[in-house]
């Protein structure tokens, strides 16, 4: 597992959660105490139920919710401390709903943070149309407004406006939960591949534990209240479930799932009874 190193320069990005906890004014305790560092270059997944804190703790990181106490750093500086147009900029968010604007052309969407950065037009979409093949989303798409695509399709609008200033951080949340699961592995398999390329520190939202294993290079199973129930590679998780809130999680004390091995070049691909892709060990301690 990385660890942070104290010199400067060599924790970009690095994501640290310290004790935080929210409430929300109606009482709600969406987190009760919650601590975790993001490591740089990988995917952080946090995998819970719904209602268990996963959206408060992603928007702690980029200030759209303020922690009740504890704080978050990034690179080692308190986000609080930090000016939260600029801090957004900096970090690309993909939002549970699309959150695409209706009114704006693909391109446009795409291009949204350039364009406020002041990037003339020309590059910005110029840009955009890069991000649109990256993201594998038909050029002739660029013209077209949200509500002209499909789901999966505004999905990838908003993967590639997250991806759009180029940002160290990315901050992802139940991004494919509302596509069809044909495309939804179409497009985790294209992200695992773009993590392979770019390496961004992202911390990824899902309740589905198959997502978790398949992208997660460290996993949290939280419980309510954002309680880690397990934290550690999927390897782990699976070969030493913590409890039985987690044994249930991940479906091995019902025998739901039946995991078995597959060899695929240097990295195993876990396969379930009916031969779908679930999950991907690596060395322990080793991120993609
Ligand atoms: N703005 C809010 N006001 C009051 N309660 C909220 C608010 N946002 C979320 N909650 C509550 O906090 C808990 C955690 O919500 P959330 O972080 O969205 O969980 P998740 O993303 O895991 O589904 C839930 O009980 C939810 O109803
Ligand atoms: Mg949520």
């Amino acid at each position: 597992m990385w660890q942070g190193g104290d010199t400067p320069g060599e924790d970009l990005a690095v994501i640290t959660f310290e004790h935080v906890a929210k409430s929300y004014p109606d009482g709600t305790r969406a987190v009760e105490d919650f601590s975790a560092e993001v490591p740089v270059g990988s995917t952080t997944v946090l995998v819970g139920s719904s209602g268990c804190g996963k959206t408060t703790l992603l928007r702690m990181v980029n200030r759209m919710v303020q922690p009740s106490s504890g704080r978050v750093l990034l690179d080692g500086r308190d986000v609080a401390s930090q000016d939260p147009v600029t801090l957004r900029r900096g970090i690309g968010y993909v939002m549970q709903s699309g959150g695409l604007l209706p009114h704006r052309r693909v391109l446009d969407n795409i291009a949204t943070v350039p364009l406020l950065e002041g990037v003339s037009k020309k590059d910005a979409h110029g840009r955009a149309l890069e991000l649109m093949d990256l993201v594998g989303l038909d050029r002739s798409m660029a013209r077209r407004y949200p509500h002209q695509l499909s789901g999966g399709q505004q999905q990838r609008v908003g993967v590639a406006r997250a991806l759009a200033a180029d940002p160290a951080v990315l901050l992802m949340d139940e991004p494919f939960a509302a596509v069809d699961p044909l495309v939804r592995r179409d497009l985790q398999q294209w992200l695992l591949g773009l993590q392979g390329e770019l390496g961004k520190t992202v911390l990824f939202i899902t309740h589905d534990i198959a997502e978790a294993l398949l992208l997660g290079d460290q996993i949290l199973i939280l419980a309510p209240g954002a309680q880690v129930a397990q934290r550690g590679t999927g390897e782990e998780i699976l070969a030493q479930p913590a409890n039985d809130f987690v044994r249930d999680f991940v479906g091995l004390a019902a025998g739901e799932r039946v995991l078995h091995p597959s060899g695929s070049g240097d990295r195993t691909v876990l396969l379930d009874a009916q031969g779908r892709a679930v999950g991907v060990l690596g060395e322990p301690g080793q991120h993609r």
